[in-house]
């Protein structure tokens, strides 16, 4: 019978051994999800610039728009009063916001920063007790893979609206309106859950050669997921504020055709 002697664990009084600045981290994401969070709030409760009728530019916080208030830029109708509590967006918001909730990068990001939990590797927690994701309110984290299926839609509308400006012509808000477009795309098509639907649940990838094309190519923007949220993050706020200042009159649409 072998027995194995087993030390007592040392007892070290220091919060952390770290001597790095491993707080940086969660303060930038502090920092910048918060000012975000800030800005979208504000635009999207402000009901007011949205849209350049001149050259169908909608931003992507009032798409689709579907409140009486949207005039020209109802696109798909417009079913719901106007009221300062119902977003012009309300049919998309909630979900867009579910899929950044739930996204697997974010998750990371939110609980390190905001509920230090744990805050960075080999830091303690900032809570007694840990329950993960198995129990109320957070296994609705696993809803993920069907707020991914709902921000697929909502691309697409995204695309169209892209779409729809390119009708008037060319300027510099089509160029960000198509670069925040195919930001969003790489975003979404990046997922983890988009992932495993490509790829997923296969015995033999030899015997499905367009989804392991399709599961290589989102594998290697996978990698990126993390660049993509911040980016994405950037390019919808560049495109909101430069509809936004076209819109009231802040400066005019720079045009190279028509
Ligand atoms: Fe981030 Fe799905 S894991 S969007």
């Amino acid at each position: 019978m072998s027995t194995t002697a087993t030390k007592p664990r040392a007892s070290i009084a220091a919060r952390t051994l770290r001597t790095d600045r491993w707080w940086l981290a969660p303060l930038i994401t502090v920092v910048g999800l918060g000012a975000w969070v800030t800005y979208a709030t504000v635009r999207v409760f402000l009901h007011r610039d949205f849209y350049v009728a001149d050259y169908h530019y909608l931003t992507p916080f009032y798409s689709p728009c579907i409140t009486d208030r949207c005039g020209e830029a109802a696109e798909f109708g417009a079913p719901l009063p106007s009221f300062w509590l119902i977003p012009e967006a309300a049919f998309t918001l909630p979900f867009l916001l579910l899929f950044r909730l739930t996204c697997y990068y974010y998750r990371k990001a939110y609980y390190r920063a905001f509920w230090l939990s744990p805050p960075a590797c080999a830091v303690p927690d900032g809570h007694q007790r840990y329950s993960g994701e198995t129990r109320f309110p957070l296994i609705f984290q696993n809803a993920h893979r069907y707020a991914f299926y709902a921000a697929a839609i909502i691309s697409v509308i995204n695309t169209w609206d892209a779409v729809r400006a390119q009708q008037t012509g060319l300027g510099l808000g089509n160029l960000i309106l198509w670069a925040n477009v195919i930001m969003l795309w790489a975003y979404t098509l990046s997922c983890h859950s988009c992932r495993h639907i490509a790829g997923g649940r296969l015995k033999h990838f030899s015997k499905h050669p367009v989804r392991y094309r399709f599961w290589t190519f989102v594998s290697k923007l996978n990698t990126r997921h993390m660049q993509l949220a911040w980016i994405t993050l950037g390019t919808l706020a560049l495109t909101d504020f430069y509809i936004m200042a076209v819109s009231a009159g802040w400066f005019s649409d720079l045009r190279f055709i028509g």
